[in-house]
């Protein structure tokens, strides 16, 4: 069984390396990827504060499809380009929205999503998908979010195999 540390920290860097190890943890002696983007959205949903959904979607024929997430029933098809996730996926960066009600072509999943950060998976410039994260708190996520999460994909593209 895998307990879920309590992570005390004020300091959001510290927060994340905290974050990062239970993560490895996590996924000692297991490189599934999607078993692994499964656990790990819902160690992030049950350890960072103040989020209504966390979870991915992957990148197939051109547009995103949902995959394994934790919080309410989400739209399941984004178009490249479309939205806070499919204007992630077709920059190959980090997306972050202080209230998203303000950003253009944001996609409503949950009515209680008032910030969003969506971080694109690339593995040697192939485009995997993005980890979308949503919370009810406006301005939720900042750079220090959006660096802390770099690493914790990092760390799940680097644990998981890839298909080619
Ligand atoms: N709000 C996202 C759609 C996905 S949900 O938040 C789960 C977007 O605008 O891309």
């Amino acid at each position: 069984m895998f307990t879920i540390a309590n992570i005390e920290t004020k300091d959001k860097p510290d927060f994340y390396h905290q974050l990062n190890r239970q993560v490895k943890a996590l996924f000692e002696g297991e490189r599934d990827f999607l078993a692994n983007t499964a656990n790990l959205a819902s160690l992030l949903f049950y350890t960072m504060p103040a989020l209504n959904w966390v979870g991915f979607y992957f990148y197939k024929d051109n547009q995103l499809v949902l995959g394994p997430f934790n919080g309410k029933p989400a739209c399941v098809r984004i178009d490249m380009g479309k939205g806070v996730c499919g204007t992630s996926a077709a920059n190959r960066q980090t997306e972050r929205v202080d209230n998203v009600h303000e950003f253009p072509g944001h996609i409503p999943c949950d009515s209680a999503s008032n910030a969003e950060i969506v971080v694109p998976l690339i593995d040697n410039e192939r485009l995997l998908g993005v980890l979308d994260i949503d919370s009810p708190q406006f301005s939720r996520f900042d750079d220090a979010d959006a660096r802390g999460l770099q690493l914790i994909v990092k760390t799940l593209l680097d644990c998981s195999d890839l298909k080619a």
